[in-house]
This record gives C-alpha cells, sequence and structure tokens, in this order.
C-alpha cells in the first residue's frame, strides 16, 4: 500500500511510520518543515505540508492508497486546530481518488460506560479536558464525511514510548482498559493496530477503542 501519513514526524506518527515500513508499505511522511527526524528508510519519502490547507492536502493526496493521520495540534497553536484539520483533509481528500482515511484520535471521548465518556468522568484531568473536546470535535468532523471510508483509532488513556509486544484489544466505541481498570498503550502497540486497521477495513465509519 502506498499511504501518505500526517503528523509522520510526531512521537505516535514515526511508530506508525515504522510499523508501515516494517510490513512493506511505503510511506509518504508529512511534517510542516518536511523532514522526519529519526526515520531513515527507502520507502519513506518525507515531504513538507500544511493540514490547514486543503490545495496542500489534495496535491500530496493524490496517487495514494490511503490517507492516515497522527496528526495533533503544534505547541503554538489552539487545541481548536484539531477539528479544523480533521476537516481540511476530509475537504481535500474528497478532490481526489483516494476514499480512505484512517485517523488518530483520543480517548477522551470513548464510553467507559452507559452514557458516560471518559472526559465526562471525575477522575479525567481538567487540563486536558479542552484537547480531549477538539479530539471528538474532530470525530464529528470526521462523521459527517460519508463518502470516505473512514476509521477513527483511539488510543487507551495512557498512551506511552514502549515496547512493541503486537498484542492489543480493541472495542467499538469503548475505552479499552485490564480487569483492574488500568487503560493503557504503548504507542508501538498502538501502531500496530492502526496499521491492522489500514490493512483490513475491519472498521470503516467506527470509532475504535485500543488497549491491552
Ligand atoms: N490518550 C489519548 O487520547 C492520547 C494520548 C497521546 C496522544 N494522543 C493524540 O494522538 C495524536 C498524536 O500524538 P503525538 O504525541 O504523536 O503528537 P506530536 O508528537 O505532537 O505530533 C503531532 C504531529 O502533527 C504534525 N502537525 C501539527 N500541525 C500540523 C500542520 N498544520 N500540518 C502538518 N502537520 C502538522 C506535527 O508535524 P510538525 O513536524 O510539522 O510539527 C507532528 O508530526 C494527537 O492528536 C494527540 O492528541 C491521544
Amino acid at each position: 500500500m502506498n499511504v501518505l501519513l500526517f503528523g509522520a514526524s510526531g512521537r505516535i506518527g514515526r511508530r506508525i511510520t515504522d510499523e508501515l515500513t516494517e510490513r512493506g508499505h511505503e510511506v509518504t511522511g508529512v511534517s510542516r518543515s518536511g523532514e522526519i527526524e529519526g526515520v531513515d528508510d527507502p520507502n519513506v519519502e518525507a515531504v513538507a505540508g500544511d493540514a490547514t490547507d486543503a490545495d496542500d492536502v489534495a496535491d500530496l493526496a493524490a496517487g495514494h492508497d490511503a490517507v492516515a493521520s497522527a496528526l495533533g495540534p503544534a505547541k503554538n497553536e489552539e487545541v481548536d486546530i484539531l477539528p479544523q484539520m480533521a476537516d481540511t483533509l476530509i475537504t481535500g481528500v474528497g478532490r481526489t481518488d483516494v476514499d480512505r482515511l484512517v485517523w488518530t484520535g483520543g480517548a477522551g471521548g470513548l464510553s467507559v460506560g452507559l452514557d458516560t465518556k471518559l472526559i465526562e468522568t471525575d477522575e479525567f484531568p481538567d487540563d486536558l479536558v479542552p484537547l480531549a473536546q477538539a479530539h471528538i470535535d474532530a470525530l464529528e468532523e470526521i462523521r459527517d464525511a460519508d463518502d470516505l471510508e473512514w476509521s477513527y483509532v483511539a488510543p487507551a488513556a495512557r498512551i506511552e514510548p514502549g515496547e512493541r509486544t503486537g498484542e492489543y484489544r480493541t472495542a467499538e466505541g469503548q475505552l479499552v482498559a485490564t480487569d483492574d481498570g488500568e487503560s493503557h498503550i504503548s504507542m508501538e502497540d498502538f501502531a500496530v493496530a492502526f496499521v491492522d486497521e489500514l490493512e483490513s477495513g475491519d472498521a470503516i465509519h467506527t470509532q475504535l477503542g485500543v488497549g491491552y
């Protein structure tokens, strides 16, 4: 598969890039500078692009089998940039023949029980509410993109650099947690789940929670 990956220079995006190339896929990795530190692979082409510019997105997406995102708000941006980038990717991709979008989402919008999202729980940190809400707003943009075969892949509550075990569980719309209530995943195993979904298309038009 020939994948255009936005956010390829980010912490999660670099792991998705590695997972894709390990499986023999070709990656066009987008960052604003056109640089992707720490990735040196002949199957990765680093290109400059702006996820807030639909013309850029359309130009870059053309000719790819799928568009993927590990986008996050840049440090100097408001978190609202995230739903804007979702909207822009949908608009840009919509001008091409590409019909597949796999998006890295947030855990806050996943359900933890009947009618309760993680963001609504007392334990959810106040300082993360705006970012979690921006992820929920991005999901709303993506949900409206009926013409696209989209998947919104959301990590566990805690996601950190770690080991690639290849083990994970998924749940549609639900936060994945262990029996003792721990919700976590390594970035490497999140990348495995993300690329599994990209390859299989098992969770099209789905908000998919991923965790151990
Ligand atoms: N538990 C959770 O819910 C949870 C936990 C962690 C992360 N996440 C989410 O997962 C996503 C990825 O996280 P991360 O830690 O890997 O983020 P990160 O390291 O901050 O990477 C963000 C990426 O977005 C790119 N980007 C930002 N603005 C852009 C623009 N206008 N045009 C093109 N690229 C742009 C950056 O590229 P540049 O090189 O151009 O800056 C970078 O590659 C984020 O949305 C984050 O909120 C969720």
